[in-house]
Formats: structure tokens, C-alpha cells, sequence
């Protein structure tokens, strides 16, 4: 496959970069994935307007204009066998001597790449999915969509041991997020997510979600959402680029409501369906 770096496509193998780049150095970078149904980005829109919402966040001088990331990622993604994808961009602050503080003068480093795209197996979305719950341990901007993962990497680490898809984060008793994925409940036919805030980040399929919800007549909400609520709801779901939209079936070992994929699910799971063509 070929991959976008800095202005070339070269094949993978090929792409390299300066061990001084501070992607590398500090993790200090961000970074969009954007699904690619029938060779048609989905919401890219938003994936675009949250990427540069992230670089402002960090200072990153965007390096492009909306329409020259759009042509980029048409490159990468044409040049791939598939026809449903997923992309993977991130943007570094670029390479300098190692000193924590911005240099004067460094180029942002901008790769873009794509991967096959298989969305979730029918049985997935049957059965639904098992998660564990962990304390939230990262950082208090978790807001922007930061290359800086650790946190996020020991919890998917968690998971893996304990044979969850994913572990369900918690700070100081409340619902934060997946992972890398948005976390949702269901209780008396509403679905409700915690609120947006800089403790999560507002997922693409956040806004997504809401709109279908309008679209099936299911109330929707955001509110402070406590761990025994989360056991206690009627559904949990979970959304994410790649995982679209899952039934969390199990949590800790313990079972949600029925312990099958729900109602509320099915009807969502549709929609997204439809909204992808
Ligand atoms: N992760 N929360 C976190 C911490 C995430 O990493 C992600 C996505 C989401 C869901 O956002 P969206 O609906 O825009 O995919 C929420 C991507 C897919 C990843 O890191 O691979």
C-alpha cells in the first residue's frame, strides 16, 4: 500500500522519519480516523473540522486547507485495492532538537494512511461485545485527539488480558469513555452519553448518534452518568469509526440487561447501516 508523507506517496516500507521528530520525542501530534464506505468518506466534514479543532488546541499551524487534506486523502485512498476503509492521518509539530517547548521553526510532519476496512461480523452485532470497567488515568484534555495514547494504551491492554473488546473508563466515579471508543446507556427507551466535556473526546459518531436517535424517535441526552447506572441500564452501547455502533453485552464479567444486543441497539445499528450508503 502507499502511504502519504510529507508531500510524497511512497510504498510503507519506504516512509520514514527523523527520530527527532516530536512525534516520536514527545507525542506531540494528533491524529484522525475516518471510515471510507464505497470509496466515499463518511462524516468527513467532521473529521476534518475536529482535526484542525485539535491542532488549534495544540498550536499546530494547520498545513493544509480543507480541500487540499480532502485531495491527499484521495490519493492514499485511491490508490488501495478496497473499496471500504480506513484511514489513519497524523500531523507531528515536526522535527527539532529535543527541548520540551515549541521550536521557532519546524515543519509539521503529515502522514496519511489506509488499511481494508472489515466493519463488525454479523455475530458481533448479535451478540454484542464485552467490556471491563478501569479507572480513567490520562490527562484532563482528553478532548483533543492526541497521538499521546498511553493512557488510553494500557486500558486496551486491560481489556486484551481480560478478554474485553474494550475497558470502560471511570474518573472519580462517573462514565468518561471507552478506550477508544464513546460510551453510551440506555435507560427507558433514552439514550443518554456523558456530557461533552474536556475529560472525553467528542467522537464523530457523538453528533452521529444524536442524529439518528432524532431519526427513530429515541429521546437522547448527555448527563453525569455513575458506574452503578451503567450496570443498572436497560443497554450500553459503544461507538467508534471502526466499530461503528456495538450492544455491550457484558461488563466485568457481569451481564447487561438481558445480556443480548437490544431493542434500542437494533434500531440504531439500521440506521447507521443506512446512513453509510
Ligand atoms: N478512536 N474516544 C476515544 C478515546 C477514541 O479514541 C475514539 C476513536 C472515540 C470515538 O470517536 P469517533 O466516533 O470519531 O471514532 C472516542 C479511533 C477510532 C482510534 O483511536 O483508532
Amino acid at each position: 500500500p502507499l502511504v502519504y508523507l510529507n508531500g510524497e506517496l511512497t510504498p510503507l516500507s519506504e516512509a520514514k522519519i527523523p527520530v527527532l521528530d516530536r512525534g516520536f520525542i514527545f507525542g506531540d501530534g494528533v491524529y484522525e480516523v475516518i471510515p471510507v464506505y464505497n470509496r466515499k468518506m463518511f462524516r468527513a466534514k467532521q473529521h476534518m473540522a475536529r482535526l484542525f479543532r485539535s491542532l488549534d488546541a495544540i498550536r499546530i499551524p494547520n498545513p493544509h486547507t480543507e480541500e487540499e487534506w480532502m485531495a491527499l486523502i484521495d490519493k492514499v485512498t485511491s490508490a488501495h485495492p478496497a473499496d471500504t476503509q480506513l484511514v489513519y492521518m497524523q500531523v507531528t509539530r515536526g522535527v527539532a532538537k529535543r527541548a520540551h517547548a515549541f521550536p521557532a521553526d519546524a515543519t509539521p510532519t503529515v502522514f496519511i494512511m489506509t488499511n481494508a476496512f472489515t466493519p463488525p461480523d454479523a455475530a458481533t452485532v448479535d451478540n454484542g461485545v464485552r467490556c471491563v470497567t478501569t479507572d480513567d488515568l490520562r490527562w484532563q484534555r482528553c478532548d483533543i485527539k492526541s497521538i499521546s495514547l498511553l493512557g488510553n494504551v494500557l486500558a486496551a491492554q486491560y481489556a486484551a488480558e481480560n478478554d474485553a473488546l474494550e475497558a470502560i473508563q471511570f474518573r472519580d466515579g462517573l462514565l468518561t469513555e471507552g478506550g477508544s471508543s464513546n460510551i453510551w446507556i440506555v435507560s427507558n427507551g433514552a439514550v443518554y452519553g456523558p456530557p461533552k466535556s474536556t475529560l472525553i473526546l467528542e467522537g464523530i459518531r457523538y453528533g452521529l448518534l444524536e442524529e439518528l436517535c432524532a431519526a427513530c424517535n429515541i429521546p437522547f441526552g448527555s448527563r453525569a452518568i455513575t458506574r452503578d447506572e451503567v450496570f443498572a441500564a436497560d443497554e450500553v452501547l459503544m461507538t467508534s469509526a471502526g466499530r461503528e455502533v456495538l450492544a455491550v453485552t457484558v461488563i466485568d464479567g457481569k451481564q447487561i440487561g438481558t445480556g443480548k444486543s437490544g431493542p434500542v441497539f437494533r434500531k440504531l445499528y439500521a440506521a447507521y447501516q443506512d446512513a453509510k450508503r
